[in-house]
């Protein structure tokens, strides 16, 4: 073969190099309005703080532009104090570790709290960070305990982990695909503990998930119900999607992250192929608009004019960047993944001073409940930053 001259060599990098800028996302601007809305949100937590409910600590969303505050018990609690270790992991300032380690510690208690499936997002995004970037011996022991206490809530029969214990009129055994996101928790158990039961429990429920939660163009179900005494699948439904056959977003996006995490864990290739499908389903969707932001189902009946879900463009945003290094197409979904968050960004970031403190708008909660419609949620923030982060790492930012 002939060998290319060096000018045509430099041609082929100047416009790899101009069409990777189009798309350019700038991790140093988007740290600072993150950093500059949090020092507000802090504020904001303190004007909010009812002395009668002292329980009520961790930013959830706006409520009639009021900040909702929500107890440990609430699913949502674990992402304020993940947003504070995510600002010290960038930042490495001694403000933001000890604003970290106050949030985080109100969360501890979450650990025995055997009443629902939320452990991961409770306790692994607020002390799992804190463990991984201290290495304090005592989150080691809270990480135990929580995984401990989450593995109770696994059935040998149906091969999965009980989601929700209420709405028992509803369902008998309900597990929703967000139940991917809590497998984390457990893997890293077995990590530090050298215990595969862990591990076992979440192979079993990612591989039991997959079996009946996907339908055959790799969307997913939000809600499957199982018999515990046989393991049959009664029904297959959804909670906060448009419809049981429709495909709610942030259900896609849990799915396209648990198992692209699963394979970080276990190296299994179907995970990684799961991941991929998944990808495809949501990145080729004729739904999807331009800005790669999803509306809030794919399958929405008004859509153009249906709300967004910021919060799932992040989770996909932050999947995609470790999708893209265990598969051969890793440039195309980091490519993917850079635009999301230029649209984050650039599009949907609070102005500074605003939303009493959340870093981005416009997610949707839970649409058919009429409920945290088109708001900032705290997961968004949460996993905007995680992806900024997974970003800068990888190398396709440019810093300035
Ligand atoms: N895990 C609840 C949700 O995604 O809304």
């Amino acid at each position: 073969m002939m060998k290319k001259p060096r000018y045509v060599i430099t041609l082929i990098l100047f416009v790899a190099q101009t069409c990777c800028f189009a798309q350019q996302v700038n991790v140093k601007k988007a740290f600072q309005q993150a950093a500059a809305q949090t020092r507000v949100m802090l504020q904001e937590i303190e004007k909010s703080k009812d002395p009668a409910r002292p329980e009520l600590i961790s930013p959830r969303t706006l409520e009639n532009g009021n900040l909702k505050l929500v107890a440990s018990k609430d699913w949502t609690s674990g992402f304020f104090p993940g947003v504070l270790w995510y600002l010290d992991e960038y930042y490495k300032t001694p403000q933001w570790k000890a604003e970290a380690r106050k949030f985080t510690t109100f969360i501890e208690k979450e650990k025995s709290n055997g009443t629902t499936h939320d452990m991961g997002f409770k306790v692994f995004c607020s002390v799992g960070n804190a463990f991984r970037l201290t290495g304090d011996p005592h989150d080691k022991e809270v990480l135990i305990e929580a995984a401990k206490t989450l593995a109770t809530r696994f059935n040998p029969k149906t091969g999965v982990i009980l989601s929700w214990d209420h709405s028992r009129d509803k369902w008998v055994n309900p597990v929703i695909i967000d139940n991917m996101m809590n497998l984390e928790l457990l893997f890293e158990a077995t990590r530090l503990t050298g215990d595969s039961s862990f591990y076992k429990i979440a192979v079993s429920h990612a591989t039991t998930t997959m079996k009946n939660h996907f339908r055959p163009d790799f969307s997913s179900y939000h809600v499957v119900d199982y018999d515990p005494k046989t393991g049959a699948v009664l029904k297959k439904t959804t909670h906060q999607g448009y419809s049981n056959s429709s495909a709610w977003a942030r259900g896609q996006a849990w799915g396209l992250y648990g198992y692209t995490m699963c394979y970080r864990y276990t190296k299994n290739p179907i995970y990684l192929k799961q991941a991929e499908n998944i990808a495809k389903f949501i990145l080729d969707h004729p739904n999807m608009p331009k800005d790669i932001v999803p509306y809030w189902d794919f399958n929405a009946p008004q859509i153009p004019n249906e709300p967004r879900d910021v919060s799932a463009a992040a989770v996909i945003a932050s999947g995609l960047y470790e999708l893209s290094q265990y598969s051969s197409q890793g440039n195309y979904y980091n490519n993917k993944a850079d635009l999301i968050l230029k649209s984050l960004s650039t599009n949907y970031a609070a102005q500074v001073g605003d939303a009493k403190g959340f870093i981005l708008l416009h997610s949707t909660g839970s649409k058919p409940s009429v409920s945290e419609v088109d708001v900032p949620l705290s997961y968004a923030d949460y996993y905007y930053l995680e992806a900024l982060l997974r970003c800068k790492k990888h190398k396709t930012a440019v810093l300035r």
